[in-house]
């Protein structure tokens, strides 16, 4: 009974009126992803958790037909979609995304894992409404090339003793846009481009990310993000 009357006044605190308008209560999510999506995994428990209480994945859009953040998806009963990028011109397959974005009214774009790089049309289009997540400590390891496993080759390499993930805002320039959320982690003597990676995505990318998409949606709703 009690927990009743908690929820319902936590629902009536968030309908709450500002200005004289009803505030909406949640902002519609769509996450592009390309391979395993551990990161849309890691937004799916955020969200399961109660914690995503500004934002709601509508919809998971893929240019891999197999890829298996897909199958995580359906799991979450969240729609889907596949956009292939093969055999279209940048521009045809960013309309294809964009038909695909508007037909859920996607108000923020995730990229979790979405190995396409988007035009300067496409950014300016989303301006402030699509946020990438990369795993390295930006301005370390990343722009163009720098992607997946190579990343943490490129760190391992370097011989870095700290490394980590970043979430930030995407505009024209690959991985250049304003930072949200950044999380360090140790390299290890032992470790392999592997080990590291699945540390990195432990230890950073699966909290900053589902954090980042929660203070961003939040945000949007408070109008602080036009
Ligand atoms: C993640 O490590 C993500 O940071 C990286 O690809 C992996 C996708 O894994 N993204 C980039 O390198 C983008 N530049 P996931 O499909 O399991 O989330």
């Amino acid at each position: 009974m009690l927990t009743l009357w908690v929820k319902s006044l936590n629902l009536l605190t968030r309908l709450k009126f500002a200005n004289g308008e009803r505030m909406k209560k949640t902002v519609n999510v769509a996450v592009l992803v390309s391979g395993g999506g551990t990161n849309l995994q890691a937004i799916i428990d955020f969200t399961a958790a109660g914690n995503l209480e500004s934002g709601k994945v509508v919809k998971v859009i893929s240019n891999k037909q197999d890829a298996y953040a897909l199958q995580r998806a359906q799991n979450a009963e969240i729609e889907t979609a596949v956009v292939i990028k093969k055999g279209k011109t940048q521009q045809e397959f960013e309309q294809g995304l964009i038909a695909e974005l508007e037909a859920c009214n996607a108000e923020v774009i995730v990229l979790a894992g979405f190995m396409c790089i988007l035009s300067k049309d496409f950014t300016d289009r989303y301006k402030d409404r699509i946020i990438n997540v990369h795993p390295s400590l930006i301005p370390s390891f990343c722009g163009e090339g720098f992607y997946g496993l190579k990343v943490h080759e490129a760190a391992l390499a370097k011989g870095v003793k700290v490394t980590g993930a970043t979430v930030h805002f995407v505009n024209e320039i690959p991985d250049g846009g304003k930072i949200i959320m950044q999380k360090a982690v140790k390299v290890k003597e032992k470790d392999t481009p592997e080990t590291l990676q699945k540390r990195v995505m432990q230890e950073a990318e699966w909290k900053i990310l589902p954090a980042s998409l929660e203070l961003v949606c939040k945000n949007i709703l408070k109008g602080e993000i036009k």
